[in-house]
């Protein structure tokens, strides 16, 4: 990776940690006694579910769906196209979506309603960052990360073109990565 396509570090490794934490303090208690079904959103969010479930002191189960947004642009599409279901039957169960990131809303919105015909107990959303300047719907996760501004990310799972997901830091990609 050229170090030229990285404008500023937005959240440090350290910081990371520090909101996982405490995501996970909140969830644990929310969930206290019950089981859980947690979601992985595929590919974006890997590394947070990693971290994530790891501070979960719940009887959890995982599952995992990959779903398709961008594509290689920087801007949203508008439908949620499933490329890989759950496993599991959601019904009767407390389902957690975690995803990397809330920006125009529509990926979760469809998500989320998609997956409420299957019944579930309850169904929430945590998400590591959310751009809520960029929303275009009505729609809000339960478990917030960090809030930033309307920045193109990368980093820790979030990608431009498939590419900057292992970097540890979330990153605000260089602009002439994707202005021509
Ligand atoms: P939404 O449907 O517009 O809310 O888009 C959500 C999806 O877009 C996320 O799951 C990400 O994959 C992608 N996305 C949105 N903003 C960013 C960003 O700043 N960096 C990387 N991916 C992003
Ligand atoms: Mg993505």
């Amino acid at each position: 990776m050229d170090k030229k396509d990285i404008q500023s570090v937005l959240i440090s490794e350290s910081e990371i940690k520090e909101i996982v934490k405490g995501l996970a303090t909140k969830i644990n208690k929310v969930y206290s006694g019950e089981q859980l079904l947690v979601v992985c959103i595929l590919k974006g969010a890997c590394i947070f579910f990693s971290d994530l479930i790891r501070e979960l002191d719940l009887d959890i189960k995982l599952d995992f769906m990959v779903i398709s947004s961008y594509g290689n642009s920087t801007k949203t599409s508008n439908n949620v196209n499933i490329i890989h279901d759950l496993k599991e039957d959601i019904k009767g169960k407390n389902v957690l979506i975690v995803e990397d990131i809330i920006d125009s809303g529509r990926t979760i919105k469809s998500l989320k309603e998609l997956l409420e015909k299957r019944e579930p107990k309850s169904l929430r959303v945590a998400a590591m960052l959310d751009k809520p300047d960029r929303r275009e719907v009505d729609i809000n996760g339960e478990y917030i990360g960090k809030v930033i501004p309307d920045e193109f990310v990368v980093g820790y799972g979030l990608d431009y073109s498939q590419k900057y997901r292992n970097l540890k830091e979330i990153c605000v990609l260089a602009k002439s990565v994707y202005l021509n």
